[in-house]
């Protein structure tokens, strides 16, 4: 085993509330498949699946995602809401700012891209696959962490804390970074959920963009205003304001 990897004894060394909650697999096809089999046999609010190697990762729209061993974090949380099922769209945002929120203590200033992306330096550097089920709700992580090397057929430029940071980064200290922030910004999207869009929107890094807007078969052309109450994305067309709640793919065209 590669001495940087995951293992049992330092899953039990990380804070002790953490370190009960996590189901640590060496491997897995994905974590968020073993976290929704998990959750259907009743695991508990805030129970984390967490993997070395995935053999089957995905991303949204189907994308594989990679997670080199030892470098990266893959992990999946279960999240069972309080709030009604017609909300918890919003967990994506409370996702994606929950771990940009993390990153800054590791000394870099993150953003986040809707829907759920968080990017260092006009890079991707977490990307996050949220899933529901019936009563709960799957947010999988996954953090170039240590990574250094990336594949060129990436759709977007990738980056990596290390990288950014210029040093290896302990992955247990993200996790629980990560996890922390996370258990803090999902408890927000109930009543609490302006003052998460406010914190949201201050680290947009698509607000007023120009953006190729791809969903479906259709591609729209429009000026990112903002996010809506119900965590829509919101642009000013050609058409007038025009919202859009789930997004193929969104293109930054001017960087300015
Ligand atoms: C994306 O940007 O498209 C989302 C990527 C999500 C990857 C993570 S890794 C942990 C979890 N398990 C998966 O199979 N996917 C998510």
């Amino acid at each position: 085993m590669n001495e940087d990897e995951w293992d049992g004894a330092i899953i039990r060394s990380l804070s002790e509330e953490w370190a009960d909650r996590i189901i640590f697999l060496p491997e897995c096809a994905s974590t968020n498949d073993e976290a929704q089999k998990l959750a259907l046999k009743g695991a508990a609010h805030l129970s984390v699946v967490l993997t070395e190697t995935q053999t089957a990762g995905r991303g949204r729209r189907g994308q594989p995602w990679a997670c080199p061993p030892g470098e990266g974090m893959a992990c999946s949380v279960i999240v069972r809401p309080h709030d009604p099922p017609v909300i918890w769209s919003r967990i994506a945002l409370a996702a994606g700012l929950a771990v940009a929120e993390a990153l800054d203590s590791f000394g870099c200033s993150s953003g986040v891209k809707w829907p759920n992306d968080v990017w260092i330096n006009q890079q991707k550097v977490c990307g996050i696959l949220v899933e529901a089920g019936s009563g709960f709700v799957v947010i999988g992580i996954g953090l170039n962490v240590n990574v250094t090397r990336f594949s060129d057929d990436l759709a977007f430029p990738a980056t990596s804390l290390a990288l950014e940071v210029g040093t290896p980064v302990s992955r247990e200290d993200v996790l629980v970074a990560c996890l922390n922030r996370l258990r803090i910004r999902v408890e927000q999207i109930g009543s609490s959920f302006p003052e998460l869009l406010k914190s949201w929107e201050t680290r947009c890094v698509l607000r007023g963009k120009e953006v190729s807007l791809l969903s479906g078969e259709s591609r729209k052309l429009g000026m990112v205003q903002g996010i809506s109450p119900n965590g829509e994305l919101v642009l000013k067309t050609t058409s007038g304001i025009e919202k859009f709640l789930q997004a193929a793919e969104i293109r930054v065209l001017d960087d300015r």
